[in-house]
């Protein structure tokens, strides 16, 4: 009888608690209408707002600092988890806290945090796929990496067009074109967020080169802006509904891109609609009042312009309290929108298989094999009986992009400070996956010797003594630094040319963030660009070397013969007076350095042809192990589509990226150039055929009336080319538009 009644009366206890926290938790969800998931991210972030005070309002405006820079401490910052920033919620009504990290091609290795993070391949590299798929795995990978490790934002998603290839930061973008860079980043950050991190997208705009980058002024016609990186962005914006932009530090015809009304109010927020908040790149900000105005939602790091300064403004009457409110409305509708208020990151340890295995798989989709004279390539090892592997430290690893972007690499660094996994702004980073320990391991029988490449006597003999020889070159970039050059740096151009002089097997594999010359181009068989390949770029290089993997990777960017064919034979330095006047006052620089982009909306490839140049490789442009052929186009003019048949020609299974180019009509503004329009991935057997129905993106075909602030899709006869490259396009027929 005495256990019937404990047990009932702890029974009783237990419902009645039950049936107790089930009534609180109805009591709080009715005094938190925006906790129901159902209702739409604008309508909670709506009823939120309501409830916010000013202050509270104020708070989401602003960062709280940067942990490892010392003139970024504020209070708060220790909140950071040692991320790029922090901002923060409200905790009484369920809002958490932004906590922020760079994570361009993995979550970044901030300072001294020493964390497990995958290093997916450069992104320029990942773009080299044409593989919407290949950038939405590894957009997923980098989300779960960073929720694993407490981070419920990212700020990746880099898109600014490669018109400048010497700029430091062409590994962050995804190319020359803006269809297939909004294509890939798009795609990236659309299946980021959809793990229910804060996507961003960013530099908005024109961040095309890093030389003066916190005060020099990209010149621009807005038609030419349109055309070209706007439209990447735009591409990108669409596809990915990013819950935050990212403004950059760059001025654009003179205004500050974080304080620009054409730019932020007029074309992101009124003309395409973008609903989510506008964030300042780091110190990126300049002013209070004028760029609440212009559109700026969030200051970062810190709160120079938008804390205490932002209420005095707000309480003088200069900044309405609407703004205040639609800045607040955009933030909160970010944490709805991208699901972080209803699932919040939960530290965790990292997948490591699974982000090992999507670096690996995208990496051998992202190489691109630029020459192979005679079949040298993939490596016969009936035929292969001993390789000299030279130069780029490939006996302990392979190099990777620096800056804000750089992971840190798991293993340890391969090359000083041996070990510690942490990484030091503007050094050089090799992550320890050695090319040469991967040949190894997939030529046991083979004799395969290294040599630093240092003395040039020494590295010829090796290779004159070996079947073949394969010459590593390394070309690193980081934010905040340009190329001098796309010269390979040291004594590389002359280890190549006395390699080959030594051995006619000569192979040359670039570690490069952007396009590199070659003038030995003639004197060397093979040429693979691996870009910065991440962490397992080792296996998926000596995957391709092998054949294991067919290369079917195709480039983003124009490769030039010579700087002389860009459209800007160098970056222009700021002069002295321009350097002293943005030292004087770093907040607000005001000097006239400014780079004139005469080319327009010409950019890459569409230079090259409007001035009949012939590259060293063009943009689209990858071999293959097999070969492929193009027949029977058709076009339907009603649903704007292309139709054609690709037939592997050859011996191997590959994949085949088939690119649609389309030109406007003759007599219409722009018809000199051809423009990338859509392609297909077509993977195929030896001799198999596919018939395939490629769309055409009215968006790439428009021209832009600056005057009307409209574009126009010109009627007429468009030419439409299909083929493997922008340079080669066996197919041709004419699309009518009328
Ligand atoms: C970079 C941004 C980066 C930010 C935070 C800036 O220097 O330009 O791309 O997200 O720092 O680290």
């Amino acid at each position: 009888m005495r256990r019937f009644t404990q047990t009932f009366l702890f029974a009783s206890v237990a419902v009645g608690a039950i049936l107790c926290g089930a009534g609180r938790l109805m009591a709080q969800d009715a005094a938190r209408p925006w906790m129901n998931p159902k209702l739409a991210p604008e309508q909670r972030a709506g009823m939120v707002l309501k409830q916010l005070t000013l202050d509270e309002k104020l708070a989401l405006l602003h960062g709280n600092g940067m942990p490892f820079v010392p003139q970024w401490q504020m209070p708060l910052t220790h909140l950071a988890n040692g991320g790029a920033g922090y901002v923060e919620g409200v905790p009484r009504l369920g809002i958490p806290p932004l906590i922020i990290s760079d994570a361009a091609y993995g979550v970044r290795g901030s300072g001294s945090n020493g964390r497990y993070s995958t290093a997916m391949p450069s992104n320029l590299g990942a773009a080299s796929s044409w593989n919407p798929q290949a950038a939405c795995a590894y957009g997923t990978v980098i989300a779960q990496e960073l929720r694993a490790q407490g981070f419920d934002m990212t700020l990746g998603g880099g898109v600014d067009l490669v018109r400048e290839p010497r700029n430091g930061r062409t590994f962050e973008y995804t190319g020359e074109d803006p269809l297939l860079a909004g294509t890939m980043t798009g795609s990236m950050m659309r299946c980021e967020q959809a793990q229910h991190v804060v996507g961003d997208i960013k530099h908005y705009v024109m961040n095309d080169q890093e030389t003066g980058r916190m005060y020099v002024s990209a010149e621009i016609a807005k038609k030419a802006m349109q055309e070209s990186d706007l439209l990447a962005f735009h591409i990108a914006i669409a596809l990915a509904q990013p819950a935050a932009v990212m403004c950059s530090y760059n001025r654009i015809n003179g205004v500050y891109a974080c304080e620009n009304p054409y730019t932020l109010r007029d074309v992101l927020k009124k003309n395409w609609g973008f609903q989510g908040f506008v964030i300042s790149d780091w110190g990126g900000t300049h002013s209070t009042v004028a760029a609440s105005a212009a559109g700026l939602d969030q200051e970062q790091p810190a709160a120079d312009f938008f804390g205490p300064k932002l209420k005095e403004a707000v309480e003088a009457g200069k900044v309405p309290l609407a703004e205040i409110d639609d800045h607040a409305r955009r933030v909160l509708y970010a944490e709805f929108l991208s699901g972080v208020v209803d699932d919040p990151p939960q530290k965790s340890v990292v997948d490591v298989r699974k982000g090992l295995e999507v670096a690996q798989k995208v990496e051998e989709e992202s190489i691109v094999l630029l020459k192979n004279h005679s079949g040298l390539l993939p490596i016969d090892p009936a035929r292969v009986r001993s390789i000299a592997i030279l130069g780029g430290h490939a006996d302990v690893g392979m190099i990777s992009g620096g800056g804000s972007a750089q992971v840190d690499p798991p293993g340890g660094n391969a090359i000083l400070p041996p070990g510690q996994g942490a990484t030091v702004w503007g050094r050089p980073d090799w992550f320890p996956t050695s090319p040469l320990k991967a040949l190894r391991a997939a030529l046991p029988e083979t004799k395969i010797v290294f040599d630093a490449g240092d003395d040039l006597d020494a590295a010829a003999r090796l290779a004159k003594d070996s079947d073949l020889a394969i010459v590593f070159a390394d070309q690193w970039e980081s934010e905040g630094q340009d190329l001098p050059s796309l010269a390979l740096g040291g004594n590389q151009n002359a280890l190549i040319e006395r390699v080959a002089a030594a051995n006619p097997h000569t192979i040359v594999v670039l570690e490069s963030g952007t396009a590199v010359t070659m003038p030995w181009i003639d004197k060397v068989d093979g040429v693979v660009e691996a870009w910065f390949a991440g962490s397992s770029g080792d296996k998926a290089l000596a995957n391709v070397l092998m054949g294991k993997v067919n290369p079917s990777g195709k480039l983003p960017i124009t490769f030039p013969k010579s700087e002389d064919q860009l459209p800007h034979r160098s970056i222009p330095a700021p002069s002295a007076a321009d350097q002293a006047e943005a030292k004087d006052n770093p907040a607000t620089p005001h000097t006239r350095y400014a780079v004139d982009y005469t080319e327009g909306q010409v950019v890459g490839y569409k230079w090259f042809e409007t001035r009949h140049e012939q590259p060293l490789f063009p943009f689209g442009f990858g071999l293959s192990y097999t070969t492929f052929a193009y027949a029977d186009l058709s076009v339907d003019a009603a649903n704007k589509t292309v139709r054609f048949t690709v037939k592997n020609t050859g011996k191997r299974a590959g994949t085949e990226i088939a690119e649609v180019y389309a030109q406007l009509p003759q007599g219409a503004d722009e018809s000199d150039y051809r423009r990338l329009a859509g392609w297909a991935r077509v993977a195929l057997q030896p001799g198999e055929s596919k018939t395939v129905t490629v769309p055409i993106d009215p968006r790439v075909l428009k021209t832009f009336d600056a005057a009307k602030e409209a574009w126009n899709l010109a009627p007429g006869d468009y030419a439409v080319f299909v083929g493997g490259s922008s340079a080669s396009t066996p197919l041709n027929a004419v699309l009518n538009l009328r």
